[in-house]
């Protein structure tokens, strides 16, 4: 340890404070705080608060970006209801191109839940579904259902390679979860995990904050550090050396999500774009969403956080919001522009400025926890890069097939919680099985109702259940019905098991069978 070498750059950088308990400590806890401290880069730190914070100012930054937003145009756009004769097409390409093993996905699983509250990862998090399956093992089943499909449709094997990238939080715990389930049936060498960056807390001043005497307060410095975590691990190469040309990226938390959804690549590749972004409709102002626009004319997606509530309420023509392209965080990229994005741009990224509370040590080294918001966390934004793309594309697909996230536990409130998800799922399942010929009944024998809504994406036929609609919050029951994505990856392929059959709930199709638990005595 040269503890004076240390104490030396600390001070050229204005943090000197940060040995301030250093005689208080014992050896241990110095060796920790050295480790810590010897490899911050203080100069760069610096220069990430200044440029993050240059001009911040809450409410004027709002103004200023609410004059110069601007609605995703119309060119742009595809859409999975509105686009109905071109779905084909795009599931043909889209699966052309996964059979020849030129897709991967990459999950963004760096958060901390801190909403959720859970101490684990969040795709380890089961919201109860029949099967008690996880986030990530849905997410991995789909995985494994789309390779079949695509192997069975162009007649050869194929891989999707899955990259996950974590935090200093939630990287052993989640690399531990596969290894204990067998990576749920993926090839080993298919699932590659990595680690994002973490950043301190600052104060208003551009001061570290410590959160303990001997312990600095750090978090992930957003899930636009993917970027400089592909850089430092050289993971774009190792893209192309797998002969990947695109890349889904999405979240951990949607339960939904289709990942590397054949329609949505397929999409982005006959547009010969480099960038693209699954949206759902937004129809309530205040839905905690990004939305996908332009801000002089470049495209981005500006945060929930970042719009003010007047701009979130305008609305246009046909009495829609203005500002509508709800961003689902489902990304495509091109490998040569993740390169491009990689070696060039990625420095050019601000850091967006939070402000929170964050608990930390007062002059007297005494743990406090604020009650006002007395620093900043700083972090990049996976939709960062938009702005750089050559050609970018929107898909907009119908909520109640696509969008259900995990964000809240269900104590906290009625929206985007464990019920939430649960329920989400077992709607759209039920869809699926009326949509292939079966029927539900109740205890009588009678059947229940099933009435028309717009036909979905995904499917031929528009008879669907009254579901989705109705199930808007965590009260309404759905009919329990859950399909494993073994079976089906989008609804297809379940006629063999449903077609003119009658079912009582709970219902769970899986690789098994058809089992009506409660008739089965489960
Ligand atoms: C995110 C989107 C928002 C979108 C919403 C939809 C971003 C920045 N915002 O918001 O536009 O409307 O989802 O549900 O994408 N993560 C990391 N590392 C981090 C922080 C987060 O990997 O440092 C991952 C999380 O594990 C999660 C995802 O990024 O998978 C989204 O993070 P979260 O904080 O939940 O984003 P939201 O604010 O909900």
């Amino acid at each position: 340890m040269n503890v004076d070498d240390l104490r030396l750059r600390l001070s050229q950088a204005g943090q000197e404070h940060l040995l301030q308990f250093w005689d208080e400590l014992d050896e241990a806890q110095q060796a920790e705080l050295y480790a810590e401290l010897h490899a911050m880069d203080f100069e760069e730190l610096n220069v990430f608060f200044r440029k993050a914070t240059e001009g911040f100012n809450l409410s004027s930054q709002q103004e200023k970006v609410d004059a110069r937003m601007e609605p995703v145009p119309r060119g742009v756009l595809g859409s999975a209801t509105r686009d109905q004769d071109q779905l084909q097409a795009w599931e043909s390409e889209g699966l052309f191109q996964i059979s020849q093993s030129k897709v991967a996905v990459l999950l963004l699983a760096g958060g901390q839940g801190t909403r959720l509250g859970v101490a684990y990862p969040k795709g380890m998090y089961d919201v109860g579904l029949p099967s008690h399956k996880t986030l990530f093992q849905i997410q991995a089943e789909r995985i494994l259902k789309l390779q079949q499909l695509a192997e069975e449709r162009c007649g050869r094997p194929c891989t999707i390679p899955w990259y996950i990238m974590t935090s200093g939080r939630t990287m052993e715990p989640t690399q531990e979860f596969f290894a204990r389930h067998a990576h749920f049936g993926l090839r080993r060498e298919n699932v590659i995990f990595f680690q994002q960056g973490m950043l301190p807390a600052m104060s208003f001043d551009g001061k570290i904050i410590l959160e303990d005497k001997n312990k600095v307060s750090m978090a992930p410095d957003g899930n636009g550090g993917l970027y400089r975590a592909l850089a430092a691990q050289r993971l774009v190469e190792d893209m192309e050396r797998r002969g990947v040309r695109s890349v889904h990226v999405y979240c951990v938390d949607n339960i939904l999500v289709k990942v590397a959804d054949p329609r949505f690549i397929g999409f982005c590749t006959q547009k010969g774009a480099d960038c693209g972004a699954k949206v759902v409709e937004k129809t309530n102002p205040t839905e905690p969403v990004g939305v996908v626009c332009r801000v002089d004319g470049v495209f981005q997606v500006v945060e929930y956080s970042e719009i003010s509530l007047a701009t979130a309420q305008r609305r246009g023509p046909d009495g829609r919001l203005l500002f509508s392209a709800g961003n689902i965080a489902n990304h495509f990229f091109t490998v040569p522009f993740l390169r491009d994005v990689v070696n060039v741009h990625e420095p050019q990224l601000r850091h967006h400025v939070a402000q929170k509370k964050v608990p930390c040590v007062d002059s007297q080294g005494r743990v406090v926890k604020p009650e006002k918001p007395n620093g900043i966390k700083m972090e990049k934004f996976v939709f960062d890069i938009f702005q750089f793309a050559k050609k970018f594309v929107v898909y907009e697909v119908l909520r109640e097939d696509e969008f259900s996230p995990l964000k809240n536990a269900d104590s906290q409130n009625g929206k985007d919680n464990p019920t939430t998800a649960r329920h989400a799922l077992m709607s759209l399942h039920h869809c699926w099985v009326l949509n292939a010929g079966g029927h539900f009944v109740d205890e009588n024998g009678s059947r229940l109702p099933a009435i028309p809504r717009a036909a979905a994406s995904g499917q031929s036929e528009a008879v669907t259940a009254e579901v989705s609609d109705n199930l808007k919050d965590a009260n309404d029951v759905p009919i329990q019905c859950e399909i494993s994505p073994l079976v089906s990856y989008g609804g297809e392929g379940l006629e063999s098991h449903v077609a003119g059959r009658e079912f009582h709930a709970p219902l769970i199709i899986d690789e098994r069978g058809v089992h009506e638990l409660v008739k089965n005595g489960l």
